[in-house]
């Protein structure tokens, strides 16, 4: 009985030192963990047979017994751990990250100096209360001109400046345009900024081109003065140039706005124009039946172009539409 059982344990064990030998992987050595040591296993199932055992017997057999399981689970935990690293060096070896490998090239758009020069005007004009509007860039000659007080025989009319359509309106000449439309459909107070394009028929050189950028700002309310524009113009000037540039304003003339100035900066030692402005025309006021007696405003325009040539000191306006890869990497 007792070799009877001594054999059984040495069987079992050589078989289960076999299999586990052979397990390929952590799910077979769990199903022989169960099959040769679970509750109702192999070992189990020959220690049943200890009953059956003289008590001088039982201890040596018993001794035995837990040799086999204790050799069995040292097998198992060996054999777990060989299967674990070989899946892990598996894994390394089929993830490998060659970091020599040339990389794919990903160019990254940015924006066009244009862009960024309208965006930075906005921003602050945003920042000091005013709201984005705009308008259509083919007008007619109503929003051109006549509601912005331009009289027929204005010199703005003439045909050399404006581009005219054949069904007789015409593309904007400037973006004061939307101050009208804006105000048909608003009550004061209100202050706007109005980015946009304009198109003029002016000869193409370094400092004129027949379709530029214009950014138009309009306030309304009722106590307005020259004062209130002047600081907005002085503080627009310094935020947008970071800088404490010469500012001054030299009287002038526009149709729409009374009195009137121009407006320019000391930039490398000279003075350079950057934007006309003035307190808005009460007939202007009267053509979107704003009481003047009431409401006043100042109203400001200026070209976008102009502003990114001084900002980046670039020489020839005609660098921003020639689609040069060259010269429009070096903005941010
Ligand atoms: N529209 C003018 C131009 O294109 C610029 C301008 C001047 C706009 C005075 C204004 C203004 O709003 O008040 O030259």
């Amino acid at each position: 009985m007792t070799i009877e059982l001594e054999t059984q344990l040495t069987v079992l064990q050589q078989q289960a030192q076999q299999a586990i030998a052979a397990a390929a992987t952590i799910d077979d050595l769990e199903q022989l963990r169960i099959q040769y040591l679970g509750k109702k296993g192999s070992l189990s199932q020959v220690l049943g047979g200890l009953g059956r055992l003289t008590p001088h017997e039982r201890p040596r057999i018993g001794a035995i017994a837990n040799q086999v399981k204790d050799a069995l689970q040292s097998d198992l935990d060996h054999k777990r751990a060989q299967l674990i690293n070989a899946q892990i060096q598996g894994q390394l070896e089929a993830e490998t990250l060659d970091v020599t490998m040339p990389g794919t090239y990903c160019p990254q758009g940015r924006s066009h100096p244009l862009t960024s020069t309208i965006d930075r005007a906005l921003d602050i004009f945003v920042g000091l209360g005013y709201t984005v509007a705009d308008g259509p860039e083919m007008e007619t000659d109503y929003y051109n001109f006549e509601a912005l007080n331009t009289p027929i025989d204005h010199p703005a009319r003439d045909m050399q400046d404006t581009f005219y359509l054949p069904d007789g309106n015409m593309l904007r000449t400037h973006t004061s345009s939307v101050q009208i439309r804006y105000m048909e459909n608003h009550e004061p107070p209100l202050r706007i900024v109005a980015p946009g394009r304009v198109y003029r028929r002016d000869t193409v050189d370094a400092t004129h081109a027949a379709v530029f950028h214009q950014i138009e700002i309009l306030a309304v309310d009722e106590d307005l003065t020259f004062t209130d524009l002047k600081g907005t113009i002085k503080v627009f000037l310094q935020e947008f140039f970071g800088d404490d540039l010469p500012v001054r304003f030299r009287t002038s003339y526009f149709p729409f706005t009374e009195p009137s100035a121009e407006v320019d900066v000391q930039w490398q030692g000279r003075w350079l124009e950057v934007l006309g402005c003035g307190m808005v025309d009460p007939n202007v006021l009267r053509s979107v039946g704003y009481d003047p007696e009431i409401y006043n405003g100042f109203a400001a325009g200026f070209g976008a172009e102009r502003f990114a040539m001084v900002l980046h000191e670039i020489d020839d306006v005609r660098r921003f539409y020639g689609n040069d890869l060259r010269f429009l990497r070096q903005f941010q």
